[in-house]
């Protein structure tokens, strides 16, 4: 199974490095095929490219700016129909780092609805980069309408080491973007050096 990771920030370094130790194939795409090629040369991924051709994978995780992230995913909205979209982007702005979307539709949502047809699935947005890239077994919250789609995304989870944990269907992901912009908000008054919320389920 192909994993396609658009962006070339942190959080594209974080979990692509994991993905590749984990045996995965993964391709990374880029505004800048060059930046794409530099950086999967850096993780030991198989190739960089652009968006376009990043977005035929199996897997597609959205991890490019997320006030850039709706529209780049309607200009790929044909590519993607059918494939696993994941959205771990957090539309959350300082100066207090509140959902930019306010009590409405979250941005996976909004995703959602820029590519019909796409599986899209919230997973990974409450978990600081550093920690993926420290190896640390942290909680993964997934949600998603799809259940076939999140039972793939929570086996990603697994294969690197963390702990998936359903939260249900892709309305929650308001509820996740949220909790992203207190770990934020937290972090940024310098309660932590990085976050990753975690629940326990007191029924296992
Ligand atoms: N950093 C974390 O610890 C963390 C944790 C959880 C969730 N997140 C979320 O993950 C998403 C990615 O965050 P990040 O920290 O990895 O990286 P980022 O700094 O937000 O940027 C990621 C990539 O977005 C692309 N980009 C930047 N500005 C753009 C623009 N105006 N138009 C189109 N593309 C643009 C760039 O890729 P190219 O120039 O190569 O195309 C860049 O490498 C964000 O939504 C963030 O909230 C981050």
């Amino acid at each position: 199974m192909t994993i396609g990771i658009l962006g070339t920030g942190a959080m594209t370094v974080a979990l692509g490095r994991r993905f590749v130790e984990t045996g995965h194939e993964v391709v990374i795409g880029s505004r800048d095929p060059q930046r794409a090629r530099a950086v999967a040369l850096a993780i030991g991924a198989a190739d960089g490219v652009d968006h376009r051709a990043a977005a035929r994978a199996d897997i597609v995780i959205v991890a490019v700016q997320d006030s850039a992230a709706l529209e780049l995913v309607g200009a790929l909205a044909a590519v993607l129909r059918g494939r696993v979209l994941v959205d771990l982007g957090n539309p959350i702005d300082p100066p207090h780092f509140e959902s930019r979307y306010g009590a409405g539709p979250s941005l996976a949502e909004r995703m959602a609805e820029a590519a019909p047809g796409a599986r899209v699935v919230k997973a990974f947005n409450t978990v600081y980069a550093e920690l993926l890239e420290a190896g640390r077994p942290v909680q993964v919250f997934v949600a998603s309408d799809d259940d076939a789609a999140k039972d793939v995304v929570a086996g990603l989870v697994t294969a690197i080491g963390c702990e998936p944990f359903d939260v249900g269907p892709l309305r929650v992901s308001r509820h996740l973007e949220r909790l992203a912009g207190f770990e934020v908000d937290l972090v940024e008054r310098g309660y932590a050096g990085a976050t990753a919320a975690q629940i326990v389920d007191l029924r296992r």
